[in-house]
């Protein structure tokens, strides 16, 4: 976050011009008020990032100017003006939320530091901000699995890649852990202590996804009643993850090329041009030929983001890493759920084995975990394993096969109710694919991401 809009409130002309002028040579946006009401009447208009005021002034005093600042705008900094001697007032400020204060009489010098301890804190409170969230979104350690030569072949491609800042773009079947590699990719580089942002192109409804990816200016658009930061400027000296961007509309696709190609955007209603420092990494699980066959996905754009190709091998493609990771999945799984830590019967790990994984890890991951809630015994059989019937052929989706016009539909649903059912059993019937329940439900993948937020179906 930085510091551009600033508010001077002073009700002596010499101090206004100084602070002005020192400031517009630092190329601040500056405007100035010579009272504590003509102040707040900005402030209602405009969102400054800095008010500097004066602590005496003959409508308001300087800690009434910074409480209605503070209840406009919190995340406004706000500095006080004060003289030699009357240093308490300062405290006082300080306990109402003022950032720092400003000892009459000063210099150039003395201001531009103050500034920039402001912009210093800034920038923390965004990080730390963003930390927050990270942290209780993410697991607590990476830890990845990859005993089969294909995956131990991919983990060091990633971190021998993730020195650079090459763009990455990993393409990989739905729950192989493209997410998992994108992770490590970003841990091993050298912006490992910096932010690691996602975004989700294909949760996104169309019409936030401009703002979503570059912010917006207070009072863009209908709604916009904040300036709020995008994921590029969130991201700036980390990383960026692209998830699904072949979702992406094809106009935002437009914008997305410039920033690589020149690293600078502008927020949703403003002008003035960002310049960020980021590094992306993009997945998909689809067959980029086609995409771009297709015109869902630009091809300039595609390659400017797959300058470092990974290619993750679906699950059935590397069978030594099936057993490895169900154990894995059994101690994660035992522990969160305070059970005690079974074993795989043989029959089991051979069903495992022979079980072509559509879903990929993430199914194997929610097999295991049913098997280890659903049953209290020392060890898991290949019974406790609900794995779908192998005998319906891979093109022909089990619940396609069946009249569906007899089964039975209770009525007195609602058409919503309706929808989230059927949504919820052909994601069932998909192991949680999205991309196979939408190709069957005959929506696109995104309908069917922002049907499963409406209808509370999963995070
Ligand atoms: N090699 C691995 N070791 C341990 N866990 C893994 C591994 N690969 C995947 N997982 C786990 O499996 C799940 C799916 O992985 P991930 O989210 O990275 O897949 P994805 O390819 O991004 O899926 P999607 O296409 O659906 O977004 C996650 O819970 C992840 O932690
Ligand atoms: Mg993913």
């Amino acid at each position: 976050m930085t510091i551009e809009k600033i508010l001077i409130v002073d009700d002596e002309l010499i101090v206004r011009n100084f602070l002005s002028e020192t400031l517009r040579r630092k190329h601040f946006e500056v405007t100035v008020a010579e009272g504590g009401l003509k102040a707040i009447a900005l402030c209602k208009e405009t969102t400054f990032d800095l008010v500097i005021t004066d602590m005496k002034m003959p409508d308001l005093t300087g800690i009434e100017v910074l409480k209605k600042v503070k209840e406009l705008s919190p995340s406004t900094v706000v500095i006080i003006i004060t003289a030699f001697g009357s240093i308490e007032n300062a405290v006082e400020a300080m306990q109402y939320g003022a950032f720092n204060y400003l000892l009459k009489p000063f210099s150039p010098d003395t201001v531009e530091a103050v500034i920039e301890k402001a912009r210093e804190h800034l920038s923390l409170v965004a990080e730390n901000t963003y930390l927050r969230q990270q942290l209780s979104a993410s697991r607590p350690g990476l830890t990845v699995i990859a005993e089969s030569p294909s995956m131990q072949r991919i983990i060091n491609e990633a971190k021998s890649v993730a020195k650079s800042n090459t763009n990455v773009f990993i393409h990989g079947e739905s729950g192989t852990g493209k997410e998992v590699v994108a992770q490590i990719i970003h841990n091993n580089s050298l912006r490992a202590n910096r932010p690691f942002i996602k975004v989700n192109c294909a949760a996104v409804p169309e019409t936030l996804i401009e703002s979503e990816f570059f912010g917006h200016e207070k009072g863009a658009f209908t709604g916009a009643s904040a300036r709020r930061l995008g994921r590029f400027e969130l991201a700036h000296t980390g990383t960026l993850l692209l998830d699904e961007i072949t979702e992406t509309p094809l106009p935002l696709q437009a914008k997305l090329l410039r920033v690589t190609q020149e690293q600078e955007f502008e927020r949703v209603g403003g002008s003035r041009q960002i310049i960020v420092d980021v590094r992306l990494i993009s997945t998909s699980n689809r067959d980029m030929k086609e995409a771009i066959a297709e015109k869902r996905m630009r091809e300039d754009l595609f390659y400017r983001l797959n300058v470092f190709p990974i290619l993750i091998p679906p699950l059935r493609e590397r069978k030594e890493d099936i057993i490895p990771l169900a154990e894995y999945f059994i101690t994660k799984s035992s522990l969160e759920n305070h059970r005690e830590k079974k074993t795989l019967s043989a029959d089991a790990k051979k069903k495992l084995l022979a079980y072509d994984w559509p879903g990929n890890v993430r199914e194997l991951s929610n097999i295991i975990e049913r098997a280890i809630v659903l049953d209290n015994g020392k060890q898991i059989g290949a019974t406790h394993l609900f794995i779908e019937s192998q005998e319906s052929p891979k093109d022909e989706p089990p619940a396609k096969s069946k009249d569906r016009s007899r089964q039975k539909i209770p009525i007195g649903l609602t058409l919503q109710e309706v929808e989230k059912r059927l949504i919820l059993a052909t994601l069932l019937a998909h192991q949680n694919n999205t991309t196979k329940a939408a190709e069957m439900l005959g929506i696109s993948q995104k309908v069917l991401k922002n049907k499963i937020l409406e209808y509370k179906i999963a995070e």
